[in-house]
Protein backbone atom coordinates (compact mmCIF):
# COMPACT_ATOMS: atom_id res chain seq x y z
CA UNK A 1 0.00 0.00 0.00
CA UNK A 2 1.32 3.62 -0.87
CA UNK A 3 2.32 5.41 2.04
CA UNK A 4 -0.76 8.05 1.61
CA UNK A 5 -3.19 4.79 2.45
CA UNK A 6 -6.41 4.25 0.29
CA UNK A 7 -9.17 6.83 -0.76
CA UNK A 8 -10.32 9.66 1.27
CA UNK A 9 -8.99 7.46 4.37
CA UNK A 10 -6.07 10.24 4.95
CA UNK A 11 -7.39 13.36 5.92
CA UNK A 12 -7.48 16.18 4.09
CA UNK A 13 -7.51 20.01 5.17
CA UNK A 14 -8.01 22.73 2.73
CA UNK A 15 -5.94 26.10 2.58
CA UNK A 16 -7.57 28.88 1.03
CA UNK A 17 -5.79 32.33 0.38
CA UNK A 18 -8.22 35.30 -0.05
CA UNK A 19 -5.71 37.98 1.91
CA UNK A 20 -4.63 39.63 -1.25
CA UNK A 21 -5.90 43.55 -1.64
CA UNK A 22 -7.00 42.88 -5.35
CA UNK A 23 -5.75 46.22 -6.50
CA UNK A 24 -6.57 45.64 -10.74
CA UNK A 25 -10.22 45.08 -9.17
CA UNK A 26 -10.63 47.04 -6.14
CA UNK A 27 -11.65 50.43 -8.52
CA UNK A 28 -12.51 52.42 -5.16
CA UNK A 29 -12.48 51.94 -1.21
CA UNK A 30 -16.03 50.79 -0.70
CA UNK A 31 -15.89 48.54 -3.20
CA UNK A 32 -16.13 44.91 -1.56
CA UNK A 33 -13.08 43.09 -1.24
CA UNK A 34 -12.33 41.10 -4.01
CA UNK A 35 -13.49 37.52 -2.72
CA UNK A 36 -17.37 39.57 -1.76
CA UNK A 37 -17.43 40.69 -5.32
CA UNK A 38 -20.78 39.33 -6.67
CA UNK A 39 -21.22 37.07 -9.62
CA UNK A 40 -24.07 35.29 -10.49
CA UNK A 41 -25.56 36.22 -7.28
CA UNK A 42 -23.21 34.82 -5.01
CA UNK A 43 -19.94 36.23 -3.95
CA UNK A 44 -16.39 34.74 -5.82
CA UNK A 45 -15.57 33.25 -2.30
CA UNK A 46 -19.06 30.93 -2.42
CA UNK A 47 -18.43 29.68 -6.12
CA UNK A 48 -15.38 28.60 -5.15
CA UNK A 49 -16.47 27.16 -1.25
CA UNK A 50 -18.85 24.78 -3.74
CA UNK A 51 -16.33 23.62 -5.68
CA UNK A 52 -13.63 22.95 -2.71
CA UNK A 53 -16.14 21.82 -0.46
CA UNK A 54 -16.79 18.66 -2.41
CA UNK A 55 -13.50 17.38 -1.68
CA UNK A 56 -14.77 16.60 2.31
CA UNK A 57 -11.75 18.20 3.63
CA UNK A 58 -11.76 17.97 7.58
CA UNK A 59 -10.01 21.07 8.30
CA UNK A 60 -10.46 24.16 6.35
CA UNK A 61 -8.09 27.54 7.06
CA UNK A 62 -9.05 30.38 4.98
CA UNK A 63 -5.97 33.51 5.07
CA UNK A 64 -7.61 37.08 5.07
CA UNK A 65 -6.07 40.26 5.52
CA UNK A 66 -7.19 43.43 3.27
CA UNK A 67 -10.37 44.41 4.23
CA UNK A 68 -10.51 41.06 6.45
CA UNK A 69 -13.36 42.00 9.25
CA UNK A 70 -16.07 41.93 6.13
CA UNK A 71 -14.54 38.29 4.65
CA UNK A 72 -14.47 37.18 8.36
CA UNK A 73 -18.16 38.44 8.74
CA UNK A 74 -19.05 36.49 5.98
CA UNK A 75 -16.99 33.01 6.81
CA UNK A 76 -18.76 32.97 10.16
CA UNK A 77 -22.46 33.07 8.50
CA UNK A 78 -21.83 31.48 5.24
CA UNK A 79 -19.04 29.03 5.90
CA UNK A 80 -18.73 27.76 9.62
CA UNK A 81 -16.18 25.35 9.37
CA UNK A 82 -13.77 27.93 7.96
CA UNK A 83 -11.10 28.85 10.30
CA UNK A 84 -10.15 32.53 9.67
CA UNK A 85 -6.45 33.25 10.17
CA UNK A 86 -5.15 36.93 10.00
CA UNK A 87 -2.28 38.11 7.52
CA UNK A 88 -1.36 41.82 8.70
CA UNK A 89 0.37 42.75 6.67
CA UNK A 90 0.33 40.71 3.34
CA UNK A 91 3.64 39.62 2.39
CA UNK A 92 2.83 36.91 -0.79
CA UNK A 93 1.22 34.19 -0.55
CA UNK A 94 3.85 32.06 0.57
CA UNK A 95 3.86 33.89 3.89
CA UNK A 96 -0.15 33.26 3.53
CA UNK A 97 0.37 29.66 3.61
CA UNK A 98 2.89 29.77 6.30
CA UNK A 99 0.53 31.38 8.32
CA UNK A 100 -2.62 28.92 7.33
CA UNK A 101 0.13 25.82 8.18
CA UNK A 102 0.84 27.65 11.66
CA UNK A 103 -2.95 28.04 12.36
CA UNK A 104 -3.40 23.58 12.29
CA UNK A 105 0.05 22.82 13.40
CA UNK A 106 -0.93 19.20 14.58
CA UNK A 107 -2.41 18.29 10.92
CA UNK A 108 -1.14 15.67 9.29
CA UNK A 109 -2.20 14.40 6.05
CA UNK A 110 -3.17 16.17 2.63
CA UNK A 111 -3.43 20.00 2.32
CA UNK A 112 -4.49 21.29 -0.55
CA UNK A 113 -4.14 24.64 -1.17
CA UNK A 114 -6.62 27.20 -3.76
CA UNK A 115 -6.30 30.81 -4.17
CA UNK A 116 -9.63 32.39 -3.68
CA UNK A 117 -9.70 34.49 -6.70
CA UNK A 118 -9.96 31.10 -9.16
CA UNK A 119 -14.47 31.24 -8.56
CA UNK A 120 -14.62 29.31 -12.00
CA UNK A 121 -12.33 26.49 -10.53
CA UNK A 122 -14.17 23.47 -12.13
CA UNK A 123 -14.86 20.78 -9.32
CA UNK A 124 -14.29 18.10 -11.80
CA UNK A 125 -10.47 19.38 -12.04
CA UNK A 126 -9.95 20.07 -8.65
CA UNK A 127 -10.74 16.12 -7.79
CA UNK A 128 -8.40 14.94 -10.61
CA UNK A 129 -5.55 16.77 -8.52
CA UNK A 130 -6.28 15.31 -5.19
CA UNK A 131 -6.60 11.92 -7.19
CA UNK A 132 -3.50 12.03 -8.84
CA UNK A 133 -1.88 13.32 -5.71
CA UNK A 134 -2.64 10.20 -3.76
CA UNK A 135 -2.52 7.78 -6.86
CA UNK A 136 1.42 9.00 -7.35
CA UNK A 137 2.23 9.47 -3.51
CA UNK A 138 3.67 12.57 -4.40
CA UNK A 139 5.03 15.00 -1.64
CA UNK A 140 3.56 18.04 -3.79
CA UNK A 141 1.35 17.69 -6.80
CA UNK A 142 0.56 21.50 -8.95
CA UNK A 143 -2.61 21.92 -11.15
CA UNK A 144 -1.65 23.21 -14.22
CA UNK A 145 -2.86 24.47 -17.65
CA UNK A 146 -2.08 24.90 -21.13
CA UNK A 147 -3.26 28.19 -22.57
CA UNK A 148 -2.01 30.11 -25.94
CA UNK A 149 -1.86 33.14 -23.82
CA UNK A 150 -0.82 32.70 -19.70
CA UNK A 151 -0.40 36.46 -19.76
CA UNK A 152 0.87 37.53 -16.06
CA UNK A 153 0.39 33.97 -14.58
CA UNK A 154 3.31 32.16 -13.42
CA UNK A 155 4.90 29.74 -16.38
CA UNK A 156 5.55 26.09 -15.40
CA UNK A 157 9.52 24.96 -16.03
CA UNK A 158 9.86 21.46 -16.53
CA UNK A 159 13.43 19.39 -17.29
CA UNK A 160 13.77 17.72 -20.57
CA UNK A 161 12.44 14.57 -19.26
CA UNK A 162 9.15 16.20 -18.08
CA UNK A 163 9.72 16.61 -14.66
CA UNK A 164 9.11 19.39 -12.27
CA UNK A 165 11.78 22.00 -12.58
CA UNK A 166 10.39 25.45 -11.04
CA UNK A 167 7.47 28.01 -11.66
CA UNK A 168 8.37 31.39 -12.29
CA UNK A 169 6.11 34.22 -12.09
CA UNK A 170 5.68 36.31 -15.33
CA UNK A 171 6.82 39.48 -13.61
CA UNK A 172 10.12 37.84 -12.75
CA UNK A 173 10.54 36.44 -16.39
CA UNK A 174 10.25 40.05 -18.00
CA UNK A 175 13.66 39.94 -19.90
CA UNK A 176 12.91 36.02 -20.42
CA UNK A 177 10.78 36.16 -23.52
CA UNK A 178 11.91 31.58 -23.68
CA UNK A 179 10.03 31.50 -20.27
CA UNK A 180 7.18 33.90 -20.98
CA UNK A 181 6.94 31.49 -24.48
CA UNK A 182 6.32 28.61 -22.15
CA UNK A 183 2.15 28.00 -22.52
CA UNK A 184 2.15 25.51 -19.12
CA UNK A 185 0.81 27.71 -16.55
CA UNK A 186 0.44 27.44 -12.37
CA UNK A 187 -2.84 27.49 -11.69
CA UNK A 188 -1.87 28.01 -8.21
CA UNK A 189 -3.88 25.00 -7.03
CA UNK A 190 -1.67 22.37 -5.13
CA UNK A 191 -1.74 19.30 -2.83
CA UNK A 192 1.01 18.86 -0.38
CA UNK A 193 2.10 16.11 1.67
CA UNK A 194 1.72 18.55 5.20
CA UNK A 195 4.87 16.90 6.29
CA UNK A 196 7.48 17.55 3.12
CA UNK A 197 5.10 21.23 2.97
CA UNK A 198 6.10 22.52 6.76
CA UNK A 199 10.42 22.61 6.07
CA UNK A 200 10.13 23.69 2.72
CA UNK A 201 7.67 26.78 3.43
CA UNK A 202 9.74 27.64 6.62
CA UNK A 203 12.45 28.20 3.82
CA UNK A 204 10.61 30.70 1.38
CA UNK A 205 12.82 34.20 0.58
CA UNK A 206 11.54 37.37 -0.93
CA UNK A 207 14.37 37.94 -3.31
CA UNK A 208 11.92 38.10 -6.49
CA UNK A 209 10.56 41.23 -8.45
CA UNK A 210 7.66 41.72 -5.94
CA UNK A 211 9.79 41.02 -2.67
CA UNK A 212 7.14 38.63 -1.73
CA UNK A 213 7.16 35.18 -0.45
CA UNK A 214 6.29 32.90 -3.19
CA UNK A 215 4.19 29.93 -2.14
CA UNK A 216 5.41 28.48 -5.76
CA UNK A 217 9.25 28.19 -4.33
CA UNK A 218 7.68 25.78 -1.76
CA UNK A 219 6.88 23.33 -4.45
CA UNK A 220 10.56 24.02 -5.72
CA UNK A 221 11.77 23.49 -2.20
CA UNK A 222 10.07 20.35 -2.24
CA UNK A 223 11.51 19.30 -5.80
CA UNK A 224 15.56 20.15 -4.82
CA UNK A 225 15.21 18.27 -1.48
CA UNK A 226 14.58 15.37 -3.75
CA UNK A 227 10.89 15.10 -3.11
CA UNK A 228 8.14 13.98 -5.27
CA UNK A 229 6.36 16.57 -7.60
CA UNK A 230 3.60 15.83 -9.69
CA UNK A 231 2.08 17.60 -12.24
CA UNK A 232 -1.40 17.60 -13.56
CA UNK A 233 -2.67 19.06 -16.83
CA UNK A 234 -6.21 20.22 -15.75
CA UNK A 235 -8.99 19.66 -18.80
CA UNK A 236 -10.32 22.54 -17.99
CA UNK A 237 -7.66 25.17 -18.50
CA UNK A 238 -10.30 28.43 -19.15
CA UNK A 239 -11.66 27.97 -15.64
CA UNK A 240 -8.03 28.14 -13.72
CA UNK A 241 -7.03 31.71 -15.13
CA UNK A 242 -8.23 33.55 -11.44
CA UNK A 243 -10.45 36.66 -11.42
CA UNK A 244 -7.33 39.58 -11.37
CA UNK A 245 -9.04 42.88 -13.34
CA UNK A 246 -13.00 43.39 -14.54
CA UNK A 247 -12.47 42.02 -17.81
CA UNK A 248 -11.08 38.25 -16.07
CA UNK A 249 -14.21 39.01 -14.14
CA UNK A 250 -16.54 38.94 -16.94
CA UNK A 251 -14.78 35.57 -18.30
CA UNK A 252 -15.27 34.09 -15.22
CA UNK A 253 -19.29 35.72 -15.55
CA UNK A 254 -19.65 33.26 -18.61
CA UNK A 255 -18.46 30.35 -17.74
CA UNK A 256 -20.31 29.87 -14.55
CA UNK A 257 -23.19 31.11 -16.35
CA UNK A 258 -22.73 27.96 -18.98
CA UNK A 259 -21.94 25.69 -16.46
CA UNK A 260 -25.25 26.44 -14.15
CA UNK A 261 -27.10 26.70 -17.45
CA UNK A 262 -25.51 23.02 -18.81
CA UNK A 263 -26.49 21.63 -14.90
CA UNK A 264 -30.30 22.76 -15.42
CA UNK A 265 -30.05 21.09 -19.58
CA UNK A 266 -28.87 17.72 -17.95
CA UNK A 267 -31.82 17.95 -15.67
CA UNK A 268 -34.39 18.07 -18.56
CA UNK A 269 -35.24 21.80 -18.25
CA UNK A 270 -35.37 23.69 -22.11
CA UNK A 271 -32.81 26.72 -22.18
CA UNK A 272 -32.95 27.34 -26.12
CA UNK A 273 -30.37 29.85 -26.04
CA UNK A 274 -27.29 29.66 -23.07
CA UNK A 275 -25.62 32.27 -24.63
CA UNK A 276 -28.67 35.03 -24.47
CA UNK A 277 -30.00 33.81 -21.47
CA UNK A 278 -28.73 34.37 -17.31
CA UNK A 279 -29.56 31.93 -14.79
CA UNK A 280 -28.10 32.87 -11.37
CA UNK A 281 -26.72 30.47 -8.86
CA UNK A 282 -29.72 28.57 -6.61
CA UNK A 283 -32.62 28.96 -9.07
CA UNK A 284 -34.77 25.91 -9.01
CA UNK A 285 -36.26 24.99 -12.26
CA UNK A 286 -38.17 21.49 -12.65
CA UNK A 287 -37.43 19.38 -15.34
CA UNK A 288 -39.67 20.49 -18.71
CA UNK A 289 -39.31 24.20 -17.87
CA UNK A 290 -38.52 26.18 -21.40
CA UNK A 291 -36.56 29.58 -20.90
CA UNK A 292 -36.59 31.11 -23.63
CA UNK A 293 -34.06 33.80 -24.98
CA UNK A 294 -33.09 37.17 -23.55
CA UNK A 295 -34.63 35.78 -20.16
CA UNK A 296 -32.49 36.91 -16.68
CA UNK A 297 -33.60 34.59 -13.54
CA UNK A 298 -32.10 35.78 -10.38
CA UNK A 299 -31.14 33.73 -7.53
CA UNK A 300 -33.67 31.79 -5.42
CA UNK A 301 -36.36 32.13 -7.84
CA UNK A 302 -38.33 28.56 -8.42
CA UNK A 303 -39.75 27.42 -11.94
CA UNK A 304 -42.45 24.34 -12.40
CA UNK A 305 -42.65 21.76 -14.18
CA UNK A 306 -43.93 22.90 -17.78
CA UNK A 307 -43.87 26.82 -16.90
CA UNK A 308 -42.49 29.04 -19.84
CA UNK A 309 -39.94 31.76 -19.40
CA UNK A 310 -39.32 34.39 -21.88
CA UNK A 311 -38.25 35.54 -24.08
CA UNK A 312 -37.19 38.81 -22.34
CA UNK A 313 -38.43 37.95 -19.21
CA UNK A 314 -37.12 38.72 -15.74
CA UNK A 315 -37.68 37.13 -12.93
CA UNK A 316 -36.40 38.27 -9.45
CA UNK A 317 -36.73 38.47 -5.82
CA UNK A 318 -37.90 34.78 -5.23
CA UNK A 319 -40.43 34.67 -7.68
CA UNK A 320 -41.83 31.29 -7.78
CA UNK A 321 -44.04 30.36 -11.16
CA UNK A 322 -45.90 26.77 -10.41
CA UNK A 323 -46.28 24.11 -13.29
CA UNK A 324 -47.56 25.29 -16.51
CA UNK A 325 -47.30 29.13 -15.52
CA UNK A 326 -46.46 31.37 -18.33
CA UNK A 327 -44.47 34.67 -18.64
CA UNK A 328 -43.99 36.07 -21.66
CA UNK A 329 -41.76 39.41 -23.49
CA UNK A 330 -41.10 42.05 -20.90
CA UNK A 331 -42.57 40.80 -18.24
CA UNK A 332 -40.94 41.48 -14.61
CA UNK A 333 -41.76 39.12 -12.13
CA UNK A 334 -40.43 40.19 -8.36
CA UNK A 335 -41.41 38.55 -4.94
CA UNK A 336 -44.28 37.02 -6.79
CA UNK A 337 -45.65 33.58 -6.56
CA UNK A 338 -47.47 33.03 -10.35
CA UNK A 339 -50.24 29.95 -10.01
CA UNK A 340 -50.14 26.99 -12.19
CA UNK A 341 -51.43 27.62 -15.40
CA UNK A 342 -51.76 31.56 -15.08
CA UNK A 343 -50.63 34.01 -17.52
CA UNK A 344 -48.66 37.00 -17.90
CA UNK A 345 -47.39 37.15 -21.84
CA UNK A 346 -46.60 41.07 -22.14
CA UNK A 347 -45.03 44.11 -20.94
CA UNK A 348 -46.31 43.02 -17.31
CA UNK A 349 -44.78 43.97 -13.24
CA UNK A 350 -45.74 41.81 -10.97
CA UNK A 351 -44.04 42.99 -7.80
CA UNK A 352 -45.24 41.60 -4.16
CA UNK A 353 -48.32 39.63 -5.97
CA UNK A 354 -49.60 36.28 -5.68
CA UNK A 355 -51.65 35.04 -9.11
CA UNK A 356 -54.05 32.19 -8.92
CA UNK A 357 -54.28 29.10 -10.74
CA UNK A 358 -55.31 29.85 -14.17
CA UNK A 359 -55.54 33.60 -14.26
CA UNK A 360 -54.81 35.54 -17.45
CA UNK A 361 -53.17 39.04 -16.83
CA UNK A 362 -53.46 40.88 -19.78
CA UNK A 363 -50.25 43.27 -21.71
CA UNK A 364 -49.54 46.43 -19.88
CA UNK A 365 -50.59 45.24 -16.27
CA UNK A 366 -49.03 46.93 -13.43
CA UNK A 367 -48.84 46.25 -9.93
CA UNK A 368 -48.47 49.52 -8.21
CA UNK A 369 -47.07 48.00 -5.52
CA UNK A 370 -44.81 50.78 -3.68
CA UNK A 371 -46.54 53.75 -2.42
CA UNK A 372 -42.60 56.03 -2.19
CA UNK A 373 -42.55 54.48 1.80
CA UNK A 374 -43.58 51.05 1.89
CA UNK A 375 -44.51 48.10 -0.49
CA UNK A 376 -47.73 46.64 -0.23
CA UNK A 377 -49.49 42.86 -1.59
CA UNK A 378 -51.97 42.33 -4.61
CA UNK A 379 -53.37 39.63 -4.86
CA UNK A 380 -54.80 38.32 -7.82
CA UNK A 381 -57.44 35.18 -7.69
CA UNK A 382 -57.75 31.83 -9.33
CA UNK A 383 -59.49 32.80 -12.89
CA UNK A 384 -59.53 36.29 -12.82
CA UNK A 385 -59.00 38.06 -15.98
CA UNK A 386 -57.27 41.43 -15.69
CA UNK A 387 -57.45 43.98 -18.91
CA UNK A 388 -54.68 45.14 -20.10
CA UNK A 389 -53.29 48.37 -19.25
CA UNK A 390 -55.01 47.47 -15.25
CA UNK A 391 -53.29 49.65 -12.42
CA UNK A 392 -53.70 47.60 -9.17
CA UNK A 393 -52.96 49.99 -6.42
CA UNK A 394 -51.69 47.89 -3.36
CA UNK A 395 -52.83 46.61 -1.19
CA UNK A 396 -55.23 45.43 -3.16
CA UNK A 397 -57.19 41.68 -4.33
CA UNK A 398 -59.58 40.88 -6.97
CA UNK A 399 -61.12 37.59 -5.78
CA UNK A 400 -61.84 34.47 -8.27
CA UNK A 401 -62.91 34.67 -11.63
CA UNK A 402 -63.07 38.53 -11.35
CA UNK A 403 -62.43 40.48 -13.89
CA UNK A 404 -60.98 44.43 -14.56
CA UNK A 405 -61.91 45.58 -17.76
CA UNK A 406 -58.90 47.19 -19.72
CA UNK A 407 -56.80 50.29 -18.64
CA UNK A 408 -58.87 50.22 -14.90
CA UNK A 409 -56.90 51.50 -12.15
CA UNK A 410 -58.55 49.40 -8.93
CA UNK A 411 -57.38 51.56 -6.16
CA UNK A 412 -56.02 50.36 -2.82
CA UNK A 413 -58.13 48.70 -0.63
CA UNK A 414 -61.20 48.84 -3.40
CA UNK A 415 -60.67 44.95 -3.69
CA UNK A 416 -62.68 43.26 -6.75
CA UNK A 417 -65.21 40.69 -5.30
CA UNK A 418 -65.12 37.64 -6.76
CA UNK A 419 -66.79 36.92 -10.07
CA UNK A 420 -67.36 41.07 -10.33
CA UNK A 421 -66.29 42.84 -13.45
CA UNK A 422 -64.79 46.19 -12.41
CA UNK A 423 -63.98 49.21 -15.05
CA UNK A 424 -62.78 52.46 -15.42
CA UNK A 425 -60.87 55.10 -13.17
CA UNK A 426 -61.18 54.65 -10.54
CA UNK A 427 -62.53 51.18 -11.17
CA UNK A 428 -66.01 50.13 -10.21
CA UNK A 429 -68.28 47.14 -10.38
CA UNK A 430 -70.09 47.16 -13.22
CA UNK A 431 -73.75 47.03 -12.71
CA UNK A 432 -73.15 48.23 -9.42
CA UNK A 433 -75.75 51.11 -8.34
CA UNK A 434 -74.06 54.52 -8.69
CA UNK A 435 -73.94 57.27 -6.04
CA UNK A 436 -77.10 59.83 -6.32
CA UNK A 437 -75.69 62.75 -9.02
CA UNK A 438 -76.98 65.25 -10.22
CA UNK A 439 -79.37 64.88 -12.80
CA UNK A 440 -77.32 66.89 -15.86
CA UNK A 441 -74.75 64.66 -15.03
CA UNK A 442 -76.12 61.10 -15.74
CA UNK A 443 -74.34 59.83 -18.38
CA UNK A 444 -74.40 55.57 -18.68
CA UNK A 445 -70.99 53.94 -17.44
CA UNK A 446 -68.99 52.85 -20.54
CA UNK A 447 -68.99 48.73 -20.90
C1 LIG B 1 -0.41 33.61 -8.39
C2 LIG B 1 0.81 32.69 -8.55
C3 LIG B 1 1.02 32.40 -10.02
C4 LIG B 1 -0.22 31.75 -10.58
C5 LIG B 1 -1.47 32.59 -10.29
C6 LIG B 1 -2.69 31.77 -10.61
C7 LIG B 1 2.37 33.15 -6.74
C8 LIG B 1 3.62 33.83 -6.35
N1 LIG B 1 1.98 33.31 -7.99
O1 LIG B 1 -0.14 34.83 -9.03
O2 LIG B 1 2.12 31.53 -10.21
O3 LIG B 1 -0.09 31.55 -11.97
O4 LIG B 1 -1.57 32.96 -8.92
O5 LIG B 1 -3.87 32.51 -10.43
O6 LIG B 1 1.79 32.46 -5.92
N2 LIG B 1 -2.88 36.34 -1.34
C9 LIG B 1 -2.86 36.32 0.04
N3 LIG B 1 -1.85 36.95 0.68
C10 LIG B 1 -0.85 37.62 0.03
C11 LIG B 1 -0.88 37.64 -1.38
C12 LIG B 1 -1.90 36.98 -2.04
O7 LIG B 1 -3.73 35.72 0.67
O8 LIG B 1 0.02 38.16 0.70
C13 LIG B 1 -3.99 35.66 -2.04
C14 LIG B 1 -4.80 36.60 -2.90
O9 LIG B 1 -5.92 37.09 -2.17
C15 LIG B 1 -5.23 35.72 -4.06
C16 LIG B 1 -4.14 34.66 -4.12
O10 LIG B 1 -3.44 34.71 -2.91
O11 LIG B 1 -6.46 35.09 -3.80
C17 LIG B 1 -3.19 34.87 -5.30
O12 LIG B 1 -2.58 36.14 -5.19
P1 LIG B 1 -2.36 37.06 -6.46
O13 LIG B 1 -1.67 38.29 -6.04
O14 LIG B 1 -3.63 37.19 -7.23
O15 LIG B 1 -1.31 36.16 -7.28
P2 LIG B 1 -1.06 36.16 -8.83
O16 LIG B 1 -0.21 37.33 -9.19
O17 LIG B 1 -2.34 36.00 -9.54
CA1 LIG C 1 -4.50 36.06 -8.97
Amino acid sequence: MSPHGSGNARPLALVVLAAGKGTRLTATEDTPPKVLVECLGVPLIEHLRRAVSRLGPTRTAVVTGHKAEIVDAWLGEHWPEATPVLQQPQLGTGHALQLAMAAIPDFEGDVVVVYGDVPQLSPSDLELLLRRHRELAADATVLTGITDDPHALGRILRYEDGRFCRIVEAKDAADRPEILAIKEFNSGIYAFDARTLRPAIAALTSDNAQGELYATDAVRHIADAGNRVALVVAQHPDALRGVNDWAELADAYGLLRRRIAADHMSRGVTIVDPDTTVIEADVQIEAGARILPFTYIERGCKIGRGAEVGPYARLRGKAVLEAGAQIGNFVEVKNSHIGPGAKAKHLTYLGDASVGDGANVGCGVITANYDGKNKHKTEIGPRASIGSGTVLVAPVKVGDGGTTGANAVVTAGKDVPPGATVVGVPARVLGETREPKAASDTEEAAG
